[in-house]
């Protein structure tokens, strides 16, 4: 399959998925044995106008093991003409012909579409506000994959910033993909996740509960997929702190998990994950990172091809 753009996750479908997938473990290969440099004449611009540690640097670090160029900004709205009014689209404009694939991130819902409309060469949505993070939802699936052995049958705990958590839009909209999925959504009373996700696992025969009791869901969860409370996307300090703090992993938690089961985090964490958790084999959170690096390689193998 070839994208065009990486706008949102509903525009893969399983068949895509397997054979992104199966890129990415060609991927690793490469990796291990030492990299390529088949993308030598390409360069990718990574435009972020919000922080970022994992999405730019696995994005920059898959470029350069395929030999690509990377140029771009890691504080687009400070370091780019953005301070000088300059619009989202005329620096599109002006980036695409400059690069051969523009990774975003934008504080704003829809900016990734807006910046898809008018640019001559792909755009990928690292993020766009408290939109989707389809890259991070495809690493994420990718990850239970290969820790969990299958995708279908699973049940899924989400936890923490479901109303501004945009990987869990992103990464519920995949699992529609597959068979018998059970998602628990367990979250602080005002970040629950959105109507508009529940409409869309309805329409797509999803089944999921809201459940507060973190205590219910555990036992029977393959996977704990916790978030940070995103204190950045609150209009006030007092609703941050009704929200924060309320759902913590630690050695209770784990206590009471299966042991085929794995504990997952886009990260970064800000004490959602307690440190003692880190030894635990079932703590993936840290080889979820690292697959950032194969995903995004393969879909920027599957932009080039
Ligand atoms: N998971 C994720 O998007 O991390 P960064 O904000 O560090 O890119």
């Amino acid at each position: 399959m070839q994208h065009e753009h990486i706008i949102g996750a509903k525009q893969f479908n399983r068949e895509h998925l397997e054979e992104l997938f199966e890129i990415a473990r060609e991927m690793e290969r490469i990796v291990e044995s030492g990299g390529s440099n088949r993308y030598q004449n390409k360069v990718m611009t990574t435009l972020f106008f919000e922080p970022s540690t994992r999405t730019r640097l696995s994005f920059e670090s898959a470029m350069s093991r395929l030999g690509g160029k990377v140029i771009g900004t890691e504080n687009a709205a400070m370091f780019s003409s953005t301070i000088k009014g300059e619009t989202l689209e005329d620096t599109i404009r002006v980036v695409s012909a400059y690069s051969d694939v523009i990774v975003m991130r934008h504080t704003e819902i829809g900016a990734a579409q807006r910046a898809a409309k008018v640019a001559t060469v792909p755009i990928i949505n690292a993020g766009d506000g408290a939109g989707e993070h389809p890259t991070q939802a495809l690493l994420d699936l990718y990850t239970i994959q290969k820790e969990i052995g299958r995708i279908d049958d699973i049940h899924i705990v989400m936890i923490g910033d479901l109303a501004y958590g945009r990987t869990v839009h992103s990464l519920s909209y995949l699992l529609s993909n597959f068979k018998n999925i059970k998602i628990s959504f367990t979250a602080p009373e005002n970040v629950q996740i959105p109507a508009y996700v529940k409409n869309f696992l309805d329409e797509n025969g999803v089944s999921y509960v809201e459940e507060s009791d973190l205590t219910k869901v555990v036992p029977t969860a393959d996977v704990l997929y916790q978030t940070r409370i995103q204190k950045e996307r609150f209009s006030s300090v007092e609703d941050y702190k009704k929200a924060s703090g309320q759902y913590i992993i630690d050695q209770k938690v784990l206590d009471s998990m299966k042991e085929k089961s794995i504990i997952m985090h886009p990260l970064p964490r800000a004490g959602e994950i307690a440190e003692e958790v880190d030894d635990d084999p079932r703590a993936a959170y840290f080889r979820q990172a690292q697959n950032g690096l194969y995903i995004r390689m393969a879909l920027l193998e599957q932009c080039f091809k």
